[in-house]
């Protein structure tokens, strides 16, 4: 593995099968109450720019699970806040904790983390990227399909840091992302030629509808991500006639995935009785978090 997970670049195809069978046996170790402590005398330095549930709790748990302690940093108490260098505070870190996971506005504030840190640095969210959620992602839908490569993955809502990392994964898994996005709200093209590039099967489609029909799995994200707050307005309007609903729903496969990152926001993207129907695996998702991550953070730190 490469030192650092940015993004799913970091990772090739075998790799990212190794984690996630690995996040397969850290689940079920944990399941059956037996001890997994991996990673003694590990520490994780975790610096979140913006709020955060599960990312927060599912790395501190983990490194608790693996023996290992996780500090939480909050940049405006850090010397980051007063003005120290990113840099600097790569190195120092570098000198204290064995690994740092950051949730940036900006990807460049990783990059450069990553490019003076002597230690692996993992992407916590990104304004381009998510890769973490997508590891429980493809560890959710392995969990419901026999084989990734024959699935059809519908993104419903905003090209943003999720669907960008999902577009990722199509490349490493063969899976087909059918992506339903409003007109200017689709993935950066840059993003999207890099995927192709390696193969990701890909398709625009004109509305929800038309992704929905036929697919194993619908996912969706919020219209408003974590620095688009000014854009609310905007982006409200844009979005209409792109929620998950009940009849969007009926036009997938029967018993067809429904699939958000988290968190919701009910009546935006997702009707309430989607997100709680029976079709929905979200909690799932959400567990998994903890379960790829470790596996991520074995890799990485062992
Ligand atoms: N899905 C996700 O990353 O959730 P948090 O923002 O709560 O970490
Ligand atoms: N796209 C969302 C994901 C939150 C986990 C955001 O960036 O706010």
């Amino acid at each position: 593995m490469k030192k650092d997970f940015l993004t799913l670049l970091d990772v090739d195809s075998g790799e990212l099968a190794a984690l996630l069978a690995e996040a397969e046996r850290l689940k079920a170790l944990r399941r059956e109450g037996r001890p997994h402590a991996l990673l003694p005398g590990s520490s994780l330095g975790m610096i979140f720019e913006k709020a955060s549930t599960r990312t927060r709790v599912s790395f501190e748990a983990g490194m608790h699970d693996l023996g290992g302690h996780a500090l939480f940093l909050n940049p405006t108490d850090l010397q980051l806040g007063r003005g120290e260098m990113v840099r600097d505070t790569a190195r120092v870190l570098s000198r204290y904790v064995s690994a740092v996971m950051i949730r940036a506005y900006k990807h460049s504030t990783l990059e450069e983390f990553a490019r003076y840190a002597s230690i692996p640095v993992i992407n916590g969210l990104s304004d381009i990227a998510h890769p973490c959620q997508v590891l429980a992602d493809l560890l959710t839908l392995k969990e419901h399909f026999a084989s990734l490569k024959e699935l059809r993955l519908a993104w419903i809502g905003d090209g943003n840091n999720v669907c960008n990392s999902l577009l990722l994964a199509s490349a490493h898994t063969g899976l087909e992302l059918r992506v339903a996005c409003p007109p200017g709200y689709r993935p950066p093209q840059e993003i999207v030629d890099e995927a192709r590039s390696r193969g990701a099967v890909l398709t625009f489609c004109r509305t929800p509808e038309e992704a929905a029909k036929g697919a194993h799995a619908l996912y969706t994200d919020v219209w408003v991500s974590m620095g688009n707050e000014a854009e609310r307005e905007a982006r409200l309007r844009a979005f209409r006639g792109y929620t998950v609903t009940a009849d969007l729903v009926r036009m997938a496969e029967p018993d067809a995935l429904v699939m958000h990152c988290l968190p919701a926001h009910r009546g935006e993207e997702i009707t309430d009785d989607v997100i709680e129907g029976p079709q929905s695996v979200v909690w799932d998702q959400a567990e998994n978090r903890l379960h790829a991550q470790k596996a991520l953070l074995v890799r990485l730190l062992r």
